[in-house]
């Protein structure tokens, strides 16, 4: 459920007009609800109550500091993926004890800055990682707490650019060299290890998947602590999928993926975290877009909007699909036609969407893309030097801008000529 609804023939963020939004702060914009972000990260809590966890929000989905403050002031976690993301963290008030960083080339310098700043565990991905950390541990005087991720060798039946979890992506150590490499952090100076990490992918739209690589992660949890280790928490990564369109998807709810992780993981007695991202943010953020022109093609129309690929990627990158609904209500019965909804980029890939049925539309019509909050803003980039697409937050009847359009002269003044030409 989110809270971007028709009323009174227009389409609403809350209790704030989409079009109020458009016109004071201009389109392509992201737009977020705060209600809808909230209730989607208590799910998760709700879905755990009773363990001992943590929701770590996937903050590369959505990485703005005033959605970070809005969950972290709930209570949430945060799962980073660099420096970067960490220090974002920090400034959105979220404490150290309540951020794990994820991912699969921490540099040292990105050691440096989580083990100085504060941080709850480091999820370690091979040997030479685990070596690094140690050192830049030992050379800090701390100790850095430490899960190790296991790749459990399941498919995750998703999109192949999104899938983690078989023996051939690069993430995680294969599970059957897990005992070794545990028996071998344990050796090392500066590390003491807390736990298990796994995350199989993302958009995952059955159980089955998890339910197949969580089994493995108790079997392997009895197995290391027969071997002496003190497994007390597993971080079982994000990937849980959403709705893209109104009409069949349903997707397990986060409830039901409560369920499956007691079912599977309970008896352990282990502190539970989770790492959803997409779940969160996906339906709680639209990008509003107009119409700059209709243009007729050969046996067929093309909506040419003022967002383009470099404002949302995710169509032309994993042939993702976006409902597109007009801000204006369509009337009742008003017959639809096919349209390519298409961004003013140069190269055929700049395609939203084929032949897709819209109600009419003309040239200044405002539309929104939905379930664009997740991997929407943070993939967004400046090719064809076009400017970084705003973002905005609502809650209730307020809206503020999250992060500014930036002008054509700060855009550019961030390059340099060198004296010598
Ligand atoms: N934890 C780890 C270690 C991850 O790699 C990811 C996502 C997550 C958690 C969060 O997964 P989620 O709950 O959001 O599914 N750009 C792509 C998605 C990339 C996902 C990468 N990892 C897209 O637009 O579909």
């Amino acid at each position: 459920m989110d809270h971007f609804l028709y009323r009174d023939g227009q389409l609403w963020a809350e209790d704030v007009a989409l079009a109020e939004i458009a016109r004071a702060v201009g389109t392509p914009a992201y737009v977020y609800s705060a209600a809808t972000l909230l209730r989607h990260f208590d799910l998760f809590d709700q879905a755990l109550a009773g363990i001992d966890h943590l929701v770590c929000f996937a903050m590369k989905s959505l990485s703005n500091i005033a959605v970070l403050k809005l969950l972290g002031d709930a209570g949430a976690g945060m799962d980073v993926v660099s420096g970067g993301e960490y220090l974002r963290a920090r400034a959105a008030g979220v404490p150290g004890a309540r951020i794990v960083f994820s991912g699969v080339g921490k540099t040292r310098a990105e050691m440096h800055t989580a083990l100085s700043g504060g941080i709850r565990q480091f999820n370690v991905e091979s040997e030479p990682e685990m070596e690094a950390l140690s050192e830049v541990a030992v050379a800090l005087g701390v100790t850095a707490p430490i899960t190790i991720r296991v790749n459990p060798d399941v498919d995750a039946q998703t999109h192949a650019k999104i899938a983690t979890g078989k023996s051939e992506n690069k993430f995680g150590i294969p599970i059957s060299r897990a005992r070794a490499v545990f028996a071998m952090a344990a050796a090392l100076p500066g590390l003491r290890v807390v736990g298990i990490d796994v995350h199989i992918g993302s958009q995952l739209t059955t159980l089955a998947p998890f339910a197949a690589a969580y089994a493995k992660v108790a079997e392997l949890t009895a197995q290391l602590r027969a071997d002496g280790h003190a497994i007390t928490r597993l971080d079982l990564g994000g990937g849980l999928g959403i709705p893209y369109t109104r009409s069949n998807e349903a997707p397990p709810l986060p409830a039901e993926y409560g369920a499956m992780i007691r079912q599977t993981l309970g008896h352990l007695g282990c502190e539970i975290e989770i790492e959803p991202g997409r779940l969160i943010a996906g339906n709680a953020g639209l990008l509003l877009s107009e119409v700059i022109y209709v243009k007729s093609g050969e046996g067929r129309d093309f909506l040419i909007l003022d967002a383009a690929m470099n404002d949302l990627i995710r169509p032309a990158m994993y042939d993702a699909h976006h409902d597109i609904v007009p801000l204006v209500e369509p009337v009742a019965g008003v017959e639809q036609r096919p349209y390519d909804i298409v961004g003013p980029i140069c190269e055929t890939g700049d395609t939203f969407a084929r032949a897709r049925p819209m109600p009419p539309l003309a040239a200044g019509d405002l539309v929104a893309f939905r379930s664009a909050g997740a991997y929407g803003a943070v993939m967004a980039s400046e090719y064809n030097s076009r400017l970084l697409v705003p973002e905005v937050l609502v809650s209730g009847d307020q809206f503020a801008v999250i992060r500014a359009r930036p002008t054509y002269d700060e855009m550019i003044s961030r390059d340099s000529i060198p004296a010598w030409l």
